[in-house]
């Protein structure tokens, strides 16, 4: 049985059908006007195969009133119809649905478009990271900020500012509040972490420091390339992990080059399993030092850091300053338990010059830093932040803080065609988000707070781990 709706709709299209048939045979003459050129017949047929489809108006969308852009294309590129009230004066430029589909009963009638669609009364789409509900055939649209800022990228490339932007749809669709609260998740520095003391270098002064350095060529195979974190507001494990996995590799000469699981921090080292809502690097060092940490072979990322968070590993002394797991690898394929644990953490300088010898010496080095909303974008270049467009700095001061690693640093023609120094850092935003997981950004001017607080640790590398 055929229900109202169906009646309504095949009533409406056969009746739609009849009145194009009659507008064809109509307005014959008149598709010249508004054509320069000749038909061929075949061209004829075309024309009217495509008229009997009759999606002009209910492609484009009615308007209300004189609107000259309410126009769609008529027969090819030839020719263009109009689908606004002003179509119906004498000389009809209208389309041929214009009747039937603007000014029939019929149940499109109410509604909207959006991308030459058409949407029901009340349907919800959505737009970039706002729902807009179709309301009285106009589109009601949230108004959140997104973190995917079209209009910040335009700029961004359009200008030179040393870096370019780009358009990363891991986050299209996220509010930039989403993108504070679950893409960074280091806890602003505490003040026993701030008032720590520098360390004062035991570093040779005269070392020679060459333009470019890069931790991966000095040490092949014993640094490790940056994570994920997904949506998971963890950077404080993911660069704790990675820092200390290649200080254990340099200092133990590649003896251990097992990357260091940041999911064993998250979901250990953290009381009340909130390792995805942010943490502090104080409390991941201190964690390192005591607990340690598996590698991350055997303790691998979650697919979904929001159900499966319970700690699934233990360790405990042997007497003799080491310490084992009590539990197998949570990945069974992976059969080495191995626990790796640091010293405990050490302040680096804020001199440009006492981080590079620290890299240099020892290793990447942690370092914390403010994100602005630009740097979401960045893809290529050496970043320096740009005031944005709405720079809405208050709301998120609290969340900006991000944990990063700094692994080396250079010196190249940036901005304005001026020789920049930077730092070469990696992120925790897998291998697609800037330059293969990394990212450069100005040296030597504190950009974003990146020297403000350095921190490193050593590997702690007991005799039983010669043997
Ligand atoms: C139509 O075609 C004829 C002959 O094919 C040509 O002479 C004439 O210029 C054409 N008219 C237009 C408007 O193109
Ligand atoms: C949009 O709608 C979806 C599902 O209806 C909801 O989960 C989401 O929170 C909404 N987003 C905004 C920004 O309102
Ligand atoms: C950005 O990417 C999303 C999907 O990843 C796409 O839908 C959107 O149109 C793009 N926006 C711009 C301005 O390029
Ligand atoms: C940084 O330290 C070096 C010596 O290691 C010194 O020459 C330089 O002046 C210091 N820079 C600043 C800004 O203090
Ligand atoms: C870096 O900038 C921050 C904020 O502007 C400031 O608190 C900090 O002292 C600066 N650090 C250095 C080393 O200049």
């Amino acid at each position: 049985m055929w229900s109202w709706p169906k009646i309504l709709i095949f009533s409406y299209l056969t009746t739609g059908i009849w009145m194009e048939k009659q507008f064809v045979s109509r307005r014959g003459m008149n598709l010249q006007v508004h054509s320069t050129s000749n038909f061929t017949d075949l061209e004829r047929t075309r024309f009217r195969r495509a008229l009997y489809k009759g999606h002009y108006c209910r492609t484009r969308g009615c308007c209300e009133d004189r609107n000259d852009d309410c126009v769609t294309h008529f027969y090819e590129a030839n020719a263009m119809c109009y689908c606004d009230k002003f179509c119906e004066r004498e000389n009809s430029d209208c389309c041929p649905d214009y009747k039937s589909f603007c000014q029939g009963e019929n149940p499109y009638q109410k509604g909207c478009f959006r991308d030459r669609q058409y949407y029901g009364e009340g349907a919800v789409i959505k737009e970039n990271c706002n729902n807009c509900t179709c309301s009285e055939q106009q589109w009601q649209c949230s108004q959140h900020e997104c973190l995917v800022h079209p209009e910040l990228i335009e700029n961004i490339n359009t200008q030179d500012h040393g870096w370019k932007a780009h358009n990363y749809s891991q986050f299209w669709g996220m509010t930039l509040e989403e993108g504070y609260k679950f893409r960074l998740g280091t806890f602003p520095p505490s003040p026993t972490l701030l008032s720590m003391n520098e360390m004062t270098v035991s570093l040779p002064s005269e070392i020679h420091l060459p333009e470019f350095f890069i931790s991966s060529y000095k040490w092949p195979g014993w640094t490790h390339d940056p994570l994920d974190q997904k949506n998971c507001a963890a950077s404080w494990a993911f660069s704790t992990a990675s820092v200390a996995a290649d200080r254990i590799a340099i200092q133990s000469n590649g003896r251990y080059t097992d990357n260091l699981s940041p999911q064993n921090l998250i979901s250990c080292c953290v009381k009340n399993r909130q390792g995805c809502k942010g943490g502090s690097i104080d409390k991941a060092w201190w964690y390192l030092r005591k607990r340690g940490l598996v590698s991350h072979a055997c303790y691998p990322l979650f697919k979904d850091q929001f159900f499966n968070n319970g700690c699934n590993m233990a360790s405990r002394s042997d007497g003799r300053g080491k310490r084992h797991a009590t539990k197998p690898c949570p990945n069974n394929i992976e059969k080495s338990n191995r626990i790796y644990q640091c010293s405990p953490p050490y302040r680096v300088s804020s001199n440009e010059t006492e981080i590079m010898k620290e890299i240099m010496q020892n290793g990447p080095v942690q370092a914390i830093m403010q994100v602005h909303e630009d740097f979401f974008h960045y893809k290529s270049g050496i970043y320096r932040h740009v005031s944005s467009i709405k720079d809405k700095s208050e709301k998120y001061q609290n969340l900006r803080a991000h944990a990063v690693k700094l692994t080396g640093w250079g010196i190249l023609r940036g901005a304005q065609g001026k020789k920049e120094k930077f730092w070469i850092a990696a992120n925790s935003w897998g291998k697609s988000w800037g330059e293969n997981g990394y990212f450069r950004i100005l040296r030597g001017v504190n950009e974003s707070d990146i020297e403000k607080l350095i921190i490193a640790a050593w590997g702690h590398l007991t005799s039983s781990d010669e043997s």
